[in-house]
C-alpha cells in the first residue's frame, strides 16, 4: 500500500474502487438514520448498522414515504438488545444507478418510526427540487402527525421522545461529500437490492468538538480489527490526525489525517470522516488546529486501543500533550476559537512536497 496520508491518497488516486457508505440506524437510541441523505455512485455499497431498538431499512417511494414499495428491499426487523454493543446487525444494498432511493423504518410499535421522521435517501435531488429530501421527510412527518391525531393520546413511551431535535434545515445534506448531487427526479426506482451481511465490524461514533468543546467524545475507545470509527465534526474547524505516544501533537510521516473539517452550520449536516481499524496496535491522534491556539496543547487528543492499565494509558498520553503547550492557561479553553486562517499550518505538517513527490514517483513506478 502507498504510505500516503489518506487525504492525499484520495486526491491522487482517482481509480479508487466502489465506496462503502456506512449508515447508522438508531444510534444513541434516536429514531434516525445517520447520515440521513447521501450521494453514491452506481456500484457503491450502502451498509446499515443497526445500533439500538428494533428497526428496519425498508425501501419506499417519494410519493409514499412510509409504505414498502413493490419489489423494494427490506432488511426485516433488526432487534438489538439494550446491553448489546458489538456484533450489531447490518444490512447492505448495492446502488444500481443514479436514481433516487427512498428508505424508511417500518417499525410501528409503540409509534410509527417513519412518522417521526426516520427516513433516509440515496441520490435525492437537492433542496429546491420538489422531490428533495426535505420534502420527503416533511411528508413522512405529516403522516406521523395524521397518525397521532387519529389515535387516542398514547402514554409517553420510552421509544417516542427521540425524534431528531435539530430537524428543520437539514435538507438534502449529503453526509458524504465529493459526489455531485444527482439531478434525477424519478421518485420511485424500486432498485433491485442485493441483501448481504456486511463483512465490516462494529461502528464507533466519535463526536468532535461538541458544543464548542475542544474534545473528542469519547476520547478513548477500544476497537477490533475491521471496526470502523466515524468522526462526526460538530463545531469549529478540527482535524483528527495520527501522531504517536511520544509526540502527541505532531503528525507522523505516514499516519492518517482527516484534514480540516470546518462546520458551516451548527444545526448540521455535520461533516464526517471515517477510519478503519486494521489491527490492535494502539493508535494515537490529535487535532492539529493551531488557531487561535494549539488544540492539542489543551488536551484535544484521542486514542484507540490504549492499554489502560499500563504506562501508555490515555491519561498519560493526554498529559504529555498538555505539557507541550507549556502550561497553557487551562479553563476557558473555548473562547473566541474559530475558523480563522492558520498562520502556522505549514509548520504542523511534517511532510514536505519533496517527500510527497518522491512517494508519488514510487507509486507511479509501481504502476507501470
Ligand atoms: C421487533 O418488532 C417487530 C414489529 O413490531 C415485532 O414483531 C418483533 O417481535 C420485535 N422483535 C423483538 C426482538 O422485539
Ligand atoms: C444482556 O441482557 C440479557 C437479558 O437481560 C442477559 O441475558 C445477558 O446476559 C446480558 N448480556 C450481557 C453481555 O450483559
Ligand atoms: C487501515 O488501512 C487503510 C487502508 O490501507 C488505511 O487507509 C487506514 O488509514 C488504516 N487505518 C489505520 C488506523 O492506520
Ligand atoms: C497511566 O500512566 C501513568 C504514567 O505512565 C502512570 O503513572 C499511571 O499509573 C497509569 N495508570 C494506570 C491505571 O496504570
Ligand atoms: C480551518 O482551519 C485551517 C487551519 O487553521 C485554515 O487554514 C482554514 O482556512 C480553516 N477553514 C475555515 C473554513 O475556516
Amino acid at each position: 500500500m502507498f504510505a500516503l496520508p489518506l487525504s492525499l491518497g484520495l486526491a491522487l488516486l482517482p481509480f479508487a474502487s466502489a465506496a462503502v457508505h456506512d449508515i447508522q440506524v438508531g444510534a444513541e437510541g434516536k429514531l434516525q438514520f445517520w447520515p440521513e441523505a447521501i450521494a453514491a455512485q452506481p456500484g457503491d455499497q450502502v451498509v446499515f448498522h443497526f445500533a439500538s431498538k428494533n428497526h428496519t431499512a425498508t425501501q419506499s417511494s417519494f410519493a409514499d414515504p412510509c409504505g414498502h414499495s413493490e419489489g423494494g428491499f427490506d432488511s426485516g426487523f433488526m432487534p438489538v438488545a439494550a446491553n448489546q454493543t458489538d456484533s450489531l446487525p447490518t444490512f447492505a444494498f448495492t446502488v444500481e444507478d443514479t436514481k433516487a432511493v427512498w428508505v424508511y423504518c417500518k417499525q410501528k410499535v409503540p409509534v410509527g418510526h417513519c412518522g417521526k421522521g426516520m427516513v433516509f435517501s440515496v441520490n435525492c435531488p437537492p433542496d429546491g427540487d420538489p422531490n428533495s429530501f426535505t420534502n420527503f421527510k416533511k411528508s413522512a412527518l405529516a403522516i406521523g402527525a395524521a397518525e397521532a391525531s387519529a389515535t387516542p393520546p398514547a402514554a409517553p413511551s420510552a421509544d417516542s421522545g427521540s425524534a431528531p431535535a435539530g430537524y428543520g434545515g437539514y435538507g438534502g445534506g449529503y453526509g458524504d461529500s465529493g459526489a455531485p448531487a444527482p439531478s434525477s427526479s424519478d421518485p420511485a426506482p424500486a432498485a433491485p437490492a442485493s441483501a448481504s451481511t456486511s463483512a465490516l465490524g462494529a461502528v464507533h461514533t466519535v463526536i468532535v468538538g461538541e458544543s464548542g468543546s475542544l474534545a473528542f467524545n469519547p476520547p478513548s475507545i477500544q476497537a477490533k480489527p475491521s471496526d470502523t470509527v466515524i468522526f462526526e465534526f460538530r463545531d469549529k474547524n478540527h482535524t483528527v490526525t495520527q501522531s504517536s505516544f511520544a509526540d502527541p501533537c505532531t503528525k507522523g510521516a505516514s499516519g492518517f489525517d482527516s484534514g480540516f473539517m470546518p462546520v458551516a452550520n451548527p444545526a448540521g449536516p455535520f461533516p464526517t470522516w471515517k477510519l478503519t481499524v486494521n489491527d490492535t496496535t494502539p493508535i494515537w491522534a490529535y487535532c492539529r488546529q493551531q488557531v487561535p491556539k494549539s488544540h492539542c496543547g489543551t488536551g484535544m487528543v484521542f486514542a484507540i486501543n490504549a492499554v489502560e492499565d499500563g504506562p501508555k494509558n490515555f491519561t498519560a498520553f493526554q498529559n504529555v500533550a498538555k505539557a507541550l503547550s507549556g502550561g497553557a492557561s487551562a479553563g476557558s479553553a473555548v473562547s473566541g476559537d474559530s475558523n480563522t486562517a492558520d498562520t502556522n499550518s505549514a509548520l504542523s505538517i511534517h511532510l514536505s512536497p519533496v517527500t510527497v513527490t518522491a512517494m508519488v514517483s514510487v507509486a507511479v513506478a509501481l504502476l507501470l
